[in-house]
């Protein structure tokens, strides 16, 4: 399968979200990732349920949604009906995750799991059958712009090896400090997918940006 590149749009311009959406349309990358932060589970607050609606009025490819937010259960209906097509809820988070994956493709969405940089990936043994992806955190969530944790490549291997221990389908996706000196050995550790924000729209010419980094992703 080829790797999936998903620019996140907390690094847009939200007053020319239009535009930055359509760039994302007409160029190479594969999905949206979109981040909701609640100001409680993370320090931070980015953008809620309007935003979301509004970007799914212009998006046309996958909207990779990750809700960084305590207590995500009360809003999985919502986030369906807002047109996520893969939701991801912090195993931080949940302390019920069993049966937060299944109420997430009861309401016809893939399920995401997302592990904070301390959180081991071998809590995952247990359900990784049900998971459809796994968001390995590479900074601590709640930022754009951050430094890339080295650690996270050791996390990918372990992860990639359960996955196979388990005959599992599950995609791994990395989020945070992703950029053109770190995604092939990413890619290469057994990533699937990879989420860059700043690298992408701080970067002069986003688009080509996003055009380089899935040529080197391979
Ligand atoms: C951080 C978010 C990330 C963030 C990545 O909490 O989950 O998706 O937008 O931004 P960069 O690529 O700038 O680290
Ligand atoms: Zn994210």
């Amino acid at each position: 399968m080829s790797k999936i590149l998903a620019p996140s749009l907390l690094a847009a311009d939200f007053a020319n979200l239009e535009r930055d959406i359509k760039m994302v349309n007409e160029s190479d990358a594969d999905w949206f990732h979109i981040d909701v932060m609640d100001g409680v589970f993370v320090p931070n607050i980015s953008f809620g349920m309007p935003v979301l609606a509004a970007i799914n009025k212009h998006a046309k490819k996958t909207l990779d949604v990750h809700l960084m937010i305590v207590d995500p259960d009360r809003y999985i209906e919502t986030f369906a009906k807002l047109g996520s097509d893969i939701l991801t809820v912090h195993y931080e988070a949940c302390p019920h995750l069993h049966r937060t994956i299944q109420g997430i493709k009861d309401a016809g969405m893939k399920a995401g799991v997302s592990l904070n940089p301390h959180t081991n990936i071998n809590l995952l043994e247990d359900v990784i059958c049900d998971i459809d992806l796994v968001l390995i955190m590479s900074v601590n969530p709640g930022f754009g712009g951050q430094k890339f944790i080295e650690n996270t490549y050791d996390k990918v291997r372990a992860l990639k090896a359960l996955i196979d221990k388990k005959g599992a389908n599950t995609l791994i996706e990395i989020d945070g400090g992703v950029n053109s000196n770190n995604a092939a050995d990413l890619i290469e550790a057994g990533a699937d997918a990879l989420v860059a924000g700043s690298f992408v729209f701080k970067s002069e010419d986003p688009k080509k940006t996003i055009s380089e980094l899935k040529i080197i992703m391979g």
